[in-house]
């Protein structure tokens, strides 16, 4: 037991001191890091725009005859909102290649709770139908005009925008996908790729995680939690997490919780009071929602920080300011998305990510796989809190 916590701390010294500062490491993620250096230092990334006479030469040439011809794959399609069952497996033709984008085939998908979202309107979809999905590896299979950096036979993720993971094969501008360093497996890596990057943002920008802090992490067992209470616990700090089952309370204690609570039979604003003798916590990670954000509020010590960034119970009823006053609370509804936003972030976080599972300091817990074509059951079970850790689909 305490060699094995020895090693972990190792581990967590190893990426204190290095990772944050520079990607110029020489650990088994230095392919990865020289990857990221190269592609940063290349313009855009992996899209080089060109004059018009350019373009047209290069259509006439090698670019063309990368174009492949527009094809029909397997996908799961939302016609109308609802419930698990409007998930349909049909045939979706793919649209032809343009400029700067890569045609990738899936290998794995991963399944987020903003899948759900969508799937019932809580947020709206851009068209209808539409394809749902936000987290995929693949293969690259073709490559549009104009684009140096990316080629076929290369493995890529992606997280966010655009929404359209749950397909077989599918079109992405190739300046939202990251290198997949040969490291990780493909599965792996979509499993953490868009929770691995939020618990990033949250842990170590949206508010920064110190030794000496105590944290908060609801539904610390979820795809998500998992790995926030683990990042949480290698920057240093003493992690309460919230979860439903014994079951998941076992997995939340092997993921770095210093004290687990079950909040559907405890009340776990007495609890947090009582681990933290009266002081309250830093921070809350509330990614539950309705039923935990009054309580969350209360959790905290004065100038803590309320970091809302879900809402998997529901949305929270509205916060009256005066409500932050009495404590002189920091309130925040961060999204991944404007974490990201340029392409210098996207590569740091997911580094930041990949690295830290290269080197164990993070575990990504694979816990559900499902045919991809069965995205329906999986949608049932996330949401009726059958699930722990994270879930992917297979194409
Ligand atoms: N803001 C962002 O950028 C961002 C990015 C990624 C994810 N998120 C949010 O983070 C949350 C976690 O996402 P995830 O994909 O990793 O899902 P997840 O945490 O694996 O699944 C949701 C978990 O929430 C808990 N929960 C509590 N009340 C619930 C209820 N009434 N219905 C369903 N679940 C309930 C359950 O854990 P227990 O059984 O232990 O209670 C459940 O397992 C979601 O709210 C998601 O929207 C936000």
């Amino acid at each position: 037991m305490g060699l094995l916590k020895l090693g972990f701390q190792n581990q967590r010294l190893h990426f204190l001191r290095f990772i944050p500062q520079s990607f110029n490491v020489s650990t088994p993620t230095s392919f990865w890091v020289q990857n990221l250096n190269n592609t940063t230092q290349h313009s855009a990334l992996s899209y080089t725009p060109r004059s018009k006479p350019v373009i047209a030469k290069a259509l006439s040439t090698e670019a063309a005859a990368k174009v492949q011809p527009a094809k029909m794959v397997k996908a799961i399609r939302v016609h109308e909102l609802g419930g698990p069952e409007v998930l349909k497996w049909e045939d979706v033709e793919l649209g032809e290649l343009k400029e700067g984008e890569i045609r990738i085939k899936n290998k794995a998908v991963g399944l987020n709770f903003i899948d759900i979202y969508f799937r019932k309107g809580v947020y709206k979809a851009a068209t209808m139908p539409f394809t749902p999905g936000m987290e995929a590896v693949g293969e690259v299979i073709a490559v549009g005009p104009g684009l140096t950096g990316r080629k076929v036979g290369d493995i890529v993720a992606y997280a966010g925008i655009p929404m359209g993971a749950y397909a077989e094969e599918q079109i992405l501008p190739a300046d939202k996908v990251v290198p997949v360093p040969p490291s990780v497996d493909p599965i792996i890596a979509a499993s953490i790729m868009l929770k691995g990057m939020t618990a990033q943002f949250l842990v170590r920008r949206c508010f920064k995680v110190e030794s000496g802090h105590t944290v908060l992490v609801h539904a610390a067992a979820g795809g998500v939690g998992s790995l926030l209470c683990q990042w949480a616990n290698a920057l240093g700090a003493t992690v309460i997490g919230t979860v439903s089952t014994k079951e998941k309370a076992a997995q939340a204690k092997e993921d770095g919780c210093h004290h687990v609570i079950i909040y559907k039979e405890e009340d776990f604003v007495s609890r947090v009071n009582e681990i933290t003798s009266g002081k309250g916590v830093e921070v809350v990670y509330d990614s539950v929602g309705k039923d935990t954000f009054q309580g969350s509020l209360a959790c905290l010590k004065p100038c803590g920080y309320m970091v809302s960034f879900g809402q998997s119970s529901g949305t929270p009823e509205p916060v009256p300011l005066p409500a932050l006053g009495a404590k002189s609370l920091f309130l925040t509804r961060p999204s991944l998305m404007q974490y990201t936003s340029t392409r210098d972030e996207l590569l740091k976080t997911a580094g930041e990510v990949f690295a830290n599972i290269a080197s164990g300091v993070l575990r990504a817990r694979v816990n559900h796989k499902y045919p991809l074509s069965q995205a329906a059951q999986a949608h049932e079970d996330l949401e009726n809190r059958r699930t722990s850790g994270s879930v992917v689909l297979l194409p």
